[in-house]
């Protein structure tokens, strides 16, 4: 009588008991599935910065490096990665195919792939036409372009950043080469890319607030001045040639 007692204390605990652990083993599993669903793709990534995040001082600093390369873009990237996480096709094309054809994106996911995939494509380009020790005057192809279009560097420059200064609120400033060859400045608000609209982005500058304000506070026009100190001619003249 006292064994069968046990045995049914021990039947009658242990059912619930099990019960519980069932339903917590099921919510974990459940969990962990829906957790998997909304981290898992790493279709596209951030590109690691190609030099330390203080190479571009005095220039730009290394906190607005830091915070701009593995907050901001890191951001653009997952936003990406989340927007065409159910459309596995889509995750196999490059983010500048995608932003090339935005129109033939599903609608409820265009202007997350125009704002995030256009994020990832511009800071792309960005670190890249950047060095240390970069600036000087341009040498190769790009030159020759400048002199034809804008006479002399000084008035390019000038042109540029009169355009970048001018751009209200966020966004780039851009010397592009449109489809019939020609080359202008131009600029685009928020992430927008020329590549939305059929030109190709030769070099740019990012002229959001999070690119300069903690350094040069509200003075836009004074980084965009500095900036031509940190140019990569060399990349640039890498992106003149694809850009054929
Ligand atoms: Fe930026």
């Amino acid at each position: 009588m006292h064994v069968s007692k046990r045995n049914f204390l021990r039947t009658a605990f242990a059912a619930p008991l099990a019960a519980t652990l069932i339903t917590k083993t099921s919510f974990a599993v459940a969990g962990h599935q829906a957790a998997a669903q909304t981290t898992a793709s790493t279709a596209f990534t951030l590109p690691p910065l190609p030099y330390d995040y203080a190479a571009l001082e005095p220039h730009i600093d290394r906190m607005t490096m830091m915070l701009h390369h593995d907050k901001h873009h890191q951001t653009y990237v997952t936003n990406l990665n989340t927007a065409t996480i159910k459309n596995p096709n889509l995750q196999k094309q490059t983010p500048e195919q995608l932003i090339r054809n935005l129109s033939a994106l599903p609608q409820d996911i265009r202007t997350p792939v125009q704002n995030n995939g256009g994020g990832h494509v511009n800071h792309t380009m960005f670190w890249r036409i950047m060095k240390p020790a970069g600036g000087g005057e341009p040498n190769g192809a790009i030159a020759d372009v400048i002199k034809t279009n804008f006479n002399t560097f000084a008035n390019f420059k000038e042109k540029f950043n009169d355009a970048g200064t001018k751009r209200f609120g966020s966004g780039w400033v851009w010397l592009v080469r449109n489809p019939q060859g020609k080359f202008e400045l131009t600029t685009t608000a928020n992430q927008d890319n020329p590549l939305m609209e059929n030109m190709y982005p030769i070099l740019g500058n990012d002229v959001w607030e999070h690119a300069y304000y903690l350094k040069y506070n509200n003075r836009r026009a004074e980084y965009l001045s500095a900036w031509w100190n940190t140019v990569n001619w060399d990349e640039i003249n890498t992106r003149l040639r694809a850009a054929k």
